[in-house]
């Protein structure tokens, strides 16, 4: 235990040595100018789930695949109550310029999320987007997704040379709203429509009652699709 203690007074170890906003933390404020505007973060946003991701750079060819992807899942991202928020290490004309590149590619697409202009660094450096070991000066791929009330609720980190996966953003989102609905837990691969798990017995008395053929603290029970959109999807009548 000591040898930990020792090894973690070195620089370059351990969380809390670096700016990281972890799970459960209150998403760091910032103001910020975007490619639709100046926004303040994360109060313009309360009342949405955003993903916040960040980028090594401007053009450059993973970045841009995951650009297209972003805007292209976006409206089913915005049906779950979801807002994209992006972040690259460069300025405005940049952003710009990327944007007006991407929409003439072959496949291109007109990109309309914000992406804020972080020349400075300032934002990357206060989520831990920053990372010494890949770059002092490109952003990882990070993946912060923050719940209406401004809380981290998942951090996901992608080397320089993988593109991030808008399929398992998008199950995040659903998963972490069914568990904040339903009050159950979900197991490895689930997907809307498979089998949820509600909580483990905490009593001998609860463990007794318990009939299922599964090992007793395996509760398996069904929930439906159907009523998780219904719960979780945005009604054209809810307030923006
Ligand atoms: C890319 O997006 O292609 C990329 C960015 C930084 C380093 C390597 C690849």
């Amino acid at each position: 235990m000591d040898d930990f203690f020792e090894i973690c007074e070195t620089d370059n170890c351990c969380d809390t040595k670096r700016n990281i906003p972890l799970i459960g933390d209150v998403a760091p404020e910032f103001t910020a100018s975007t490619t639709n505007g100046k926004i303040k973060f994360p109060d313009d946003f309360v009342g949405s789930w955003v993903v916040f991701f960040s980028h090594p750079a401007d053009f450059t060819p993973v970045c841009t695949t995951e650009f297209v992807a972003f805007q292209k899942n976006m409206r089913e991202f915005e049906k779950i109550n979801t807002r994209l928020l992006g972040l690259s290490i460069g300025g405005l004309t940049s952003h710009l310029g990327w944007f007006d590149a991407i929409s003439k590619m072959p496949d291109g697409i007109d990109i309309t999320f914000p992406l804020i202009d972080d020349l400075n660094m300032k934002v990357a450096k206060l989520y831990g987007m920053l990372q010494a070991g890949a770059s002092d000066t490109h952003a990882v791929r990070a993946v912060f997704i923050i719940d209406p009330n401004g809380i981290v609720r998942t951090v996901l980190y992608y080397p320089a040379s993988l593109g991030r996966n808008m399929s398992e953003i998008w199950r995040i989102l659903v998963g972490l709203q069914t568990a904040d609905e339903f009050g159950v837990a979900l197991p490895a691969n689930w997907a809307p429509g498979d089998n949820v798990l509600s909580p483990a017995p905490t009593t001998s008395a609860e463990m007794r009652e318990k009939n299922n053929k599964n090992t007793w603290f395996m509760n398996y029970k069904k929930l439906d699709k159907k009523d998780i959109y219904e719960k979780i999807c945005k009604k054209d009548t809810d307030k923006k």
